[in-house]
């Protein structure tokens, strides 16, 4: 049998992701009344984070934890990778150790190099095109407030990155209409936005969230970008999500953000307590929806 990764939200079909999603909420449910689901008893994980983390790193340590398995924390600085180890050997020693593999990487060249040469299941924590573990929790956390985001309306402002990438993906994957704003040097990667049937961009902030049930934003400059960030304040100007621009969406727009959010520059200052934020909530869901993920992928 083939092994089943996740590097992008197309390596699953849509009807995979909605039980995750609806196992995630499930997860939850038996988590805040205090019931313990071991089903990963004796399972181990592998996370190599070549980047910075704090949501993904915990969400899979605590959800390993709460399942009954064990999370590893690996720097490459701190294993052999970092002497020149071939990422290709590394992955398939690990593969001989551990039950499943979480990376987070610079170049998405890597992880699929890594998944090609791994015989147990590998997860993208992160990578340069796509960021799919922040999107499970996005839907998640749109479904419990919202219902169902078939045939909604989304709009992305910002910087067409990974999570802008990821959004596209999404779009077809759970069927909602995406309409994207960037300034035209930063749109998104265009064989997405190309191929996608419900994705389109405009150079309008206000034309994109007009009547949008969903507002989604992200850093300006990303990490490994920062050396770019006087360029990019200048580029993003007028890009910024706030009330104002938000009034323009429907009346009930929730509004997310991966985090870590930098407050006076992709957002205004006061944003994340605006009562259409429910930031708090979609980060909290990281961890019902990837312990959602940790079941399928290892059961
Ligand atoms: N949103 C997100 O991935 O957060 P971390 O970088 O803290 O993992």
């Amino acid at each position: 049998m083939s092994i089943k990764h996740f590097l992008s939200l197309t390596d699953f079909s849509r009807g995979d992701l909605e039980q995750i999603i609806e196992r995630a909420a499930q997860l939850k449910r038996l988590h805040d009344s205090g019931v313990q689901d071991r089903s990963l008893d004796g399972k181990t994980m592998a996370m190599i984070f070549e980047l910075k983390s704090t949501r993904t790193r915990v969400a899979f340590e605590a959800g390993m934890h709460q399942l009954g398995g064990h999370a590893i924390f690996l720097r490459p600085d701190e294993t052999q990778l970092g002497r020149g180890e071939p990422i290709g050997d590394t992955a398939r020693v690990l593969s001989t150790l551990v039950d499943i593999i979480m990376l987070r990487v610079h170049d998405h060249a890597d992880i699929s190099s890594f998944a090609a040469a791994s015989s147990v299941p590998v997860i993208n924590g992160m990578s340069n095109r796509f960021h799919p573990c922040q999107l499970l929790a996005d839907m998640q956390t749109f479904a419990e407030k919202r219902g169902s985001i078939r045939d909604q309306s989304v709009a992305f402002v910002g910087d067409g990155y990974n999570m802008c990438n990821s959004y596209i993906l999404a779009s077809d994957q759970f069927d909602f209409d995406l309409v994207i704003s960037t300034p035209t040097e930063f749109r998104p990667d265009a064989d997405l936005i190309d191929s996608s049937s419900r994705a389109r961009w405009v150079a309008s902030p206000e034309e994109a969230v007009s009547g949008a049930n969903l507002v989604i934003t992200d850093v300006w400059s990303s990490m490994g970008q920062e050396n770019e960030r006087t360029e990019r304040l200048e580029a993003f100007q007028g890009f910024q999500v706030n009330a104002d621009l938000l009034d323009n969406a429907h009346p009930d727009v929730l509004f997310m953000h991966c985090l870590p959010a930098h407050r006076g520059e992709e957002i205004s200052d006061n944003l994340l307590e605006d009562p259409r934020s429910v930031v708090w909530e979609e980060a909290g869901n990281r961890l019902h929806s990837q312990k959602a993920l940790l079941e399928f992928m290892l059961s």
